[in-house]
């Protein structure tokens, strides 16, 4: 016979967590599982995973069902292998049946499992904290996290008794009109004496509305059995809004860049011209008195210094920029790094760790990959610069292009210090340019340039008269 835990061992008992992720989403209209989704820049299951890691669980429990592998795989790229038990729920007959499936795993564990929804991507770690404290202080077999909403439609009412205490949930296809008018719903969101569900979630039927097996019955179960069930009314209704369709998904982008927003004008000191054309991932970093204009797009793990200005129409992805630094309009900056002072653009491209030292400026139609450019170095117009390193104080004149890749290897070039490369210089990788040295316009460069040497080449020869016809 299985024993009930005494309560008030509760106290010291570990946290697993359980996600549920193996629903389609059938409301998202999309041949990708809604969890697959991204919101600032990465899957919902991804932001879920990450809150849970934050609660340091002893495991983290991911039912999936739906393209299994790559919710997997998102999963992966987020958690450590170690901590993570993927459960595969094979039909999707509704969130008991899901919480079921992870049955072999959790049903003899004593633990606290709190159950997360990978739908409910914005849920803070800081909440389901203050859930567990609640669940733990109050001896609960269950908490439930809830929230009041103007509209509650879809969601789950929560039905309390005379007492206002806790006495069932009821589901949106199955409630009574009077149920049906509350306007506290179950948010998805809960913490449970891990033994007393698994022994309960036994005696669930299927819903005569709609087959499914609702989690949410186990509540009112567990009560019925004499066992305390709380509830954890939380005032931030947004934090634990569910996507379930594509409006909800841009709604809750917005609110996510909203947020950042507010938080860098009024904690970090940084301007924007017009905040509301602007979209700032939660991650990304900015320093005082940084001035961000119009139609900018930041995202990522990015880092911005002070005094910055990054103009209309530029994105800059997973990249450090210095302080200082002036980025004009339509640059597109990913994985790249800008130290002090730098200018960028307009319409310069950096990719793929390019990194421009201290001072360097690179202008209109420059694209720079794994390139670096060396202090106070200038590529002022229409140039490739790729694989390749430059010197301090060198200058790459306009056009100049490094022919980097034969058609099987991509090949390096080396400039030095103090360089002058004339306009439009085809420098042939692989390929040295000596300290000092000098191309005339138009030269291609094929062999190794000598310090202070000036090189040029292919001189253009009159061959012939035309006439025009
Ligand atoms: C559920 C709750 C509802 C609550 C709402 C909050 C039930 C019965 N209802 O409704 O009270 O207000 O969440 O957002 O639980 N899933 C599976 N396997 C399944 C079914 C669902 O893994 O068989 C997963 C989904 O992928 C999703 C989560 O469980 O991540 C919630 O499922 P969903 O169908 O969105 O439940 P709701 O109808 O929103
Ligand atoms: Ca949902």
């Amino acid at each position: 016979m299985e024993q009930s835990p005494n309560s008030s061992s509760t106290d010291n008992l570990s946290i697993d967590i359980l996600i549920l992720a193996a629903g389609l989403g059938t409301r998202m209209r999309s041949n990708k599982a809604k969890v697959l989704h991204e919101l600032d820049g990465k899957p919902l299951i991804a932001h879920v995973c990450r809150t849970a890691a934050a609660l340091a669980p002893e495991k983290i429990f991911v039912v999936v069902g739906h393209q299994a592998d790559e919710v997997k795989q998102a999963v992966g790229r987020e958690l450590g292998e170690e901590q993570t038990g993927f459960v595969l729920q094979k039909e999707q007959l509704g969130t008991g049946d899901a919480v079921d499936a992870a049955r072999e795993f959790l049903q003899d564990k004593d633990s606290m499992l709190v159950i997360l929804s990978g739908d409910v991507p914005i849920i803070r770690a800081e909440t389901l904290a203050s859930l567990i404290q609640q669940h733990r202080n109050q001896k609960a077999a269950c908490t439930i996290l809830t929230v009041e909403l103007k509209d509650p439609t879809g969601y789950g009412r929560i039905i309390r008794d005379e007492n206002k205490k806790f006495s069932h949930i009821a589901e949106q296809k199955d409630g009574s009109k009077d149920e049906l008018k509350v306007r506290e719903i179950n948010s998805g969101i809960y913490c449970f004496n891990t033994r007393l569900l698994y022994q309960m979630l036994k005696q669930i039927t299927p819903s005569p509305v709609t087959g499914e097996y609702y989690l949410t019955d186990v509540p009112a179960l567990l009560r019925e059995n004499g066992e305390t069930v709380s509830l954890y009314l939380h005032n931030d209704a947004r934090e634990v809004s569910g996507i379930n369709n594509r409006a909800e998904l841009a709604d809750l982008e917005r609110l996510v860049h909203r947020r950042t927003i507010k938080n860098l004008m009024l904690e970090s000191g940084v301007s924007f011209i017009d905040p509301k054309s602007v979209c700032i991932g939660a991650d990304v970093r900015i320093g005082r008195d940084t001035v961000i204009y119009p139609n900018v797009y930041l995202e990522g793990d990015t880092v911005i210094g002070d005094e910055c200005e990054i103009r209309s129409g530029t994105r800059i992805k997973d990249s450090k920029v210095g302080n200082g630094v002036i980025i004009q309009d339509n640059c597109l900056i990913t994985d790249s790094e800008i130290e002090n002072d730098c200018t960028v653009g307009p319409m310069a491209h950096l990719r793929g760790q390019a990194k421009m030292e201290e001072g360097a400026k690179i202008g209109n139609f420059v694209e720079m990959k794994k390139t670096v450019l060396g202090k106070g170095s200038k590529a002022s117009h229409l140039s490739y610069l790729g694989d390749a390193t430059i010197g301090e104080n060198t200058n790459i004149g306009a056009g100049t292009i490094t022919c980097n890749y034969d058609g099987k290897n991509k090949n390096k070039t080396v400039i030095g210090n103090n360089v002058k490369i004339g306009s439009d210089t085809m420098l042939v990788a692989p390929v040295t340019v000596g300290d000092g040295a000098m191309t005339g316009a138009g030269t291609v460069v094929r062999k190794d340039i000598p310090e202070n040497t000036l090189a040029v080449g292919q001189p253009a020869r009159n061959i012939r008269k035309v006439t025009s016809e």
